[in-house]
């Protein structure tokens, strides 16, 4: 049998197997071709569920903390007969301390996870590779450079974001919501011996409940930009952003 005929009985092959493929979605020779898709283990089993269990927690002291500053108008019929202001500050109550404790957790698995866990807790500064990189990033989020490096962990500026947008914020709204309970819980409480010179640094208690409601507004900012960010990175970046804080694997295009 000649070359030619060899090509032409295997392209004929091809052809019947790409129409079967086109009819069952079945191509194991196309999956054969395709490029090695690489992935790397990044985010950690408790990483992952701390940032749902997060993001949960978050929406809900943005939305009750919003109504305990500015609430519902009167409810209709006998004061005693609602509790919907009870349930809105039992729910902030509650998320506040899952925030809280979430936190200290996620301290702790920094300290015994992968080093990916330790990103959020620190930021390279004094590393002009660090600032380099972090520079191309913004180029790159303003439309000025046609592709990004490949990130395996927080590209450099999503780790300053996530530093101070979320970690600095989140710690401030901690120790404030804090002393603000210890207020309720009154004197004597754990939250009132720990947390209560922060109103008197603040000023007055309504003062604090400003500054508190304040930091509401930036962690909203943060949320926004963090959204943006990796959704628009899922999209035009070259590496996997909201997959990989469900399964934890990094793929990269
Ligand atoms: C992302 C985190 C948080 C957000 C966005 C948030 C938001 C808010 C807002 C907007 C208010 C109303 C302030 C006002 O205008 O008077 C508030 C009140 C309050 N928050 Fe938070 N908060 C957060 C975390 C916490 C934490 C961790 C605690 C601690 C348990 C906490 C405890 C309180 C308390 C005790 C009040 C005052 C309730 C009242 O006066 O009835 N918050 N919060």
């Amino acid at each position: 049998m000649s070359a030619a005929s060899t090509t032409q009985t295997l392209t004929a092959q091809e052809l019947a197997q790409r129409r079967l493929a086109s009819i069952t979605g079945v191509d194991a020779s196309g999956v054969r071709r395709a490029q090695n898709i690489k992935a790397i283990y990044v985010y950690e089993v408790p990483v992952r569920i701390w940032h749902w269990i997060n993001v949960a927690a978050i929406l809900t002291l943005c939305i009750t903390g919003y109504f305990i500053g500015k609430p519902p108008p009167t409810m209709p019929g006998e004061a005693s007969a609602n509790y919907l202001m009870g349930y809105i500050r039992f729910a902030h109550f509650a998320s506040g301390y899952i925030l809280a404790v979430g936190l200290l957790g996620r301290a702790y698995w920094a300290l015994v996870g992968n080093h990916h866990a330790r990103e959020l807790f620190s930021v390279p500064i004094f590393q002009k590779a660090y600032w380099r990189e972090a520079l191309n990033m913004v180029r790159w989020y303003m439309f000025l450079i046609p592709k990004p490096n490949q990130y395996v962990g927080h590209n450099p500026l999503a780790r300053l974001v996530m530093f101070s947008g979320f970690l600095l914020t989140a710690t401030y709204m901690i120790i404030t919501g804090l002393a603000l309970y210890g207020e309720g819980a009154q004197m004597g409480s754990w939250q009132e011996r720990m947390f209560g010179w922060v109103i008197v640094l603040f000023g007055t208690s309504q003062d604090l409940h400003t500054w508190h409601r304040l930091g509401m507004w930036a962690m909203v900012i943060f949320i926004t930009v963090h959204v943006y960010a990796a959704i628009r990175e899922d999209i035009m970046g070259r590496q996997s952003m909201v997959s990989t804080m469900i399964s934890g694997h990094r793929t990269f295009k």
